[in-house]
């Protein structure tokens, strides 16, 4: 039996997901329980002067229409309204008053007897408005962005762009070359399979309970407590599956508001369900207009770097991350200075979305370095060593571990990269053009304070308890085999409960920290329940334990067994049984280990083979190769899925994903599956997942998580294999067919 910690575990709760046995938050049933629909605005600015329900109160089945007008009571400030991740500003209330801030805006929530009625009767609410001038283009705002600067709150300082290091502009005066260019990300949104959706059970006792979709049960309980102005035992928050969210479930959605204020106001279980076209109403990856210029001596050494980016954000919060920064801190630079502005918009707060900043920053900046790199004529791979950095370039700390040199090794060896002609359109296959193009990717490996509370029973089961949600990267899983291997139990002795928030403490399941945090919380747990069970064995007459060290004794195979000589061994159950215990439950919260001496960072390097129809600029990503280093890989399986997603992600974002607003309602266009595009199983061809050695010592286990570092780099592997097939440089993304046939940029 085991070890399990590194093998290819298959997901605990996989037969449950394929056999539809596991419940999300729209699959739970109430007596009596009432179906909402939500209202959106049709104006993006302005505020309503008249809001008709009596065509929806009408309709059969139709129990009530709940607007700013007749709503219940609401928390009136906005520290109410902050949650653990909301950004510096003023949060969005929902229903609050007549105020439209965004296009799509709850303004109203039919409640019926069945869905169908509420939908229908959801059309036939009318709203007049008084509208005001609004602005939802980036580009009309790029020079009259806020500056990043001077934020307000801790999480933001984290975010804000480094400090200027040496004299960036004399340096680029006398680089041998250098290359100033501009690339644009537009807005993307989540789509993740699940729609939002809460079921607010009201239980007998007056109770909430919220099945929600979320990536933190407690921070949404916080939230709803405070907003409705509930007691904390009054409100319990449940999210045992998530069906995606990748980053738009961090902040509590106002579709939970929703169902927790019908059912409050009824008396009544109430389930709210957004559409598919109301899930873009939500949060979003922000357009991101960024200019790098690099300067470069012939040999390939950088000597500066410069990063400006635009981003958007609401007109209520300023939203950002630490789009800029990632530029200055990958490759060996004396000289690198950032500016990062806000474009202010009549949208949405703009949210985290899978590799925050990472994925955007290093998408610029990578690009960039293969544009020097041609430049140069060096190698791209050559190019990145010769850059190669083994201290973070901001604090010139050295890293924890970064093994990103054998990423660029073991990816160029498995992807066969040695062959490549450096010419673009020199390589072909038939009629179509050929490239191959790489990029290094980094990510953040953070370790959050989390609790974690292991019951372990006489009869040799365990159960590990925590709040994390489980957003589909397979955290249960993880937890299960990091418990089965501390405590020396088989797999099916060990049962995990999570996304509940009357569980014991966890941040959101974001920033790739909870395999991480978690890991070691029940490794700290399990020890706990180790020492009590030696405790116990030492009571035992003539224990052949009694004397050794608790450092000496492990758990195996369902017995403490001495490290040093294994003949000296007790069973579990004869421990417990000797003192009549029937469990022995423990509960320990684990901080990180201060370690700001070093960085800690993931890395990758991703090579993307694309093919071009010449003819028509149809590109087909055929090959992908992802190295990743991200220290000790838990599960193979479930990580290599997190890559593999991760990637097809990438794909997305280079040739296929843009959120189309027609600025002049403020309104996303391309709602649907239909027109917003996401690749499909045929866009996705042949993806190697690559994990290299990385041992690491910034906790216990060595874990340094896996669920954003796959996309990182990916769009910029793919942007410059299309170059490199077409010899054409598409800076704006999505690659589209139209930009590549169309005039040369
Ligand atoms: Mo992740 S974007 O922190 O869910």
């Amino acid at each position: 039996m085991a070890p399990y910690i590194g093998t290819a575990t298959s997901r605990v709760d996989g037969l449950a997901k394929v056999t539809g046995t596991a419940k999300y938050a729209a699959e739970y049933n109430a007596p009596g329980l009432a179906h909402a629909s939500m209202v959106g605005a049709t104006i993006a600015k302005g505020r309503i002067t008249r809001i008709d329900t009596t065509a929806a109160l009408r309709v059969d089945g139709v129990i009530t229409v709940l607007t700013h007008e007749n709503r219940p009571p609401l928390a009136d400030n906005d520290q109410a309204y902050n949650d653990d991740v909301a950004p510096e500003g003023t949060p969005f209330r929902p229903l609050y008053d007549g105020r439209i801030i965004f296009n799509g805006q709850p303004i109203a929530l039919v409640v019926a007897n069945t869905l169908e009625a509420a939908r229908f009767a959801a059309s036939l609410v009318r709203a007049d408005y008084l509208t005001e001038p609004h602005v939802t283009d980036i580009h009309t705002k790029r020079d009259r962005g806020l500056a990043v600067k001077d934020p307000i709150t801790p999480l933001d300082a984290l975010f804000a762009p480094p400090k200027q290091r040496g004299a960036p502009g004399p340096a680029l005066d006398g680089a041998d070359v250098r290359h100033d260019g501009e690339y644009y990300v537009p807005i993307e949104h989540h789509n993740p399979m699940e729609p939002f959706a809460s079921t607010a059970v009201v239980e007998s006792d007056g109770r909430l309970t919220i099945y929600d979709k979320t990536q933190g049960v407690q921070n949404v309980q916080r939230y709803l407590c405070s907003v409705l102005g509930l007691k904390q035992d009054d409100v319990r928050v449940i999210s045992t599956f998530v069906g995606g969210a990748f980053g738009v479930g961090l902040r509590p959605q106002f579709q939970a508001v929703l169902a927790a204020l019908a059912a409050r106001a009824l008396g009544r279980s109430v389930r709210v369900v957004l559409t598919r076209q109301q899930m873009y109403v939500l949060g979003y990856r922000p357009a991101m207009i960024q200019r790098i210029v690099v300067g470069a001596n012939a040999n390939g050494t950088l000597n500066a770097i410069t990063h400006d980016a635009v981003t958007v954000t609401s007109q209520h919060e300023n939203y950002y991350r630490q789009e800029t920064g990632w530029s200055g801190l990958l490759y060996s630079c004396a000289n690198a200075k950032y500016a990062h502005r806000l474009a202010k918009l009549d949208l949405p707060t703009a949210c985290d979305m899978r590799g925050p900043s990472a994925a955007t920053g290093v998408y610029a900046l990578e690009c960039a370095m293969d544009e020097l790199a041609a430049a140069l004529k060096i190698d791209p791979v050559e190019l990145r060593l010769r850059c190669y950095s083994d201290r973070d370039q901001h604090d010139n700390r050295p890293y924890s571990s970064k093994a990103l040199r054998e990423c660029y090794h073991q990816g160029a060896e498995a992807f066969g990269w040695h062959t490549r002609n450096p010419e673009p359109r020199a390589m072909r296959d038939g009629s179509e053009l050929v490239g191959w193009g790489m990029a290094s990717g980094v990510w953040d490996a953070f370790q959050a304070a989390i609790t974690v509370r292991i019951r372990l029973s006489a009869n040799g089961h365990a159960e590990v308890a925590c709040a994390t949600s489980d957003i589909g990267t397979g955290t249960a899983t993880v937890m299960t085999q990091v418990a089965a291997d501390m405590l020396g139990l088989p797999l099916d002795s060990v049962s995990v409960l999570l996304g509940d928030s009357t569980l014991p403490a966890s941040p959101v399941e974001g920033g790739s920290w909870i395999a991480a945090s978690v890991s070691n919380g029940i490794a700290a747990t399990a020890d706990a329940i180790r020492k009590e069970l030696l405790r116990l064995a030492a009571l035992m007459p003539d224990s052949s334990l009694s004397g050794t060290e608790a450092d000496d004794v492990g758990l195996v195979d369902g017995m403490l067994v001495s490290r040093r000589d294994n003949a000296r061994a007790v069973s579990i159950a004869d421990a417990m049984r000797h003192s009549a215990v029937d469990q022995i439950e423990r509960e320990i919260t684990t901080n990180p280990i201060e370690d700001a001496a070093r960085a800690h960072n993931t890395h990758s390097a991703v090579f993307a083979e694309v093919k071009v129809d010449e003819q028509l600029g149809v590109i087909r990503v055929t090959r992908v190769v992802s190295a990743i280093a991200a220290g000790r890989i838990v599960n193979t399986k479930t990580a290599t899925s997190q890559i593999l997603g991760g990637v097809v992600w990438g794909i997305g974002m280079a040739l296929h994903e843009e959120t189309a607003i027609d600025h002049r309602f403020g309104r996303v266009m391309n709602a649907n599956f239909a027109e917003y595009h996401v690749p499909v199983h045929a866009d996705v061809h042949n993806i190697k997942v690559i994990f290299v050695d990385e041992a690491d010592d910034s906790n216990p286990l060595g874990i340094k998580g896996v669920g954003e570092i796959g996309i990182v780099g990916v769009a910029a592997a793919i942007a410059n294999a299309v170059h490199h097939a077409t010899g054409k440089r598409v800076r704006d993304l999505p690659i589209t067919l139209d930009k590549l046939l169309g005039k040369p940029s």
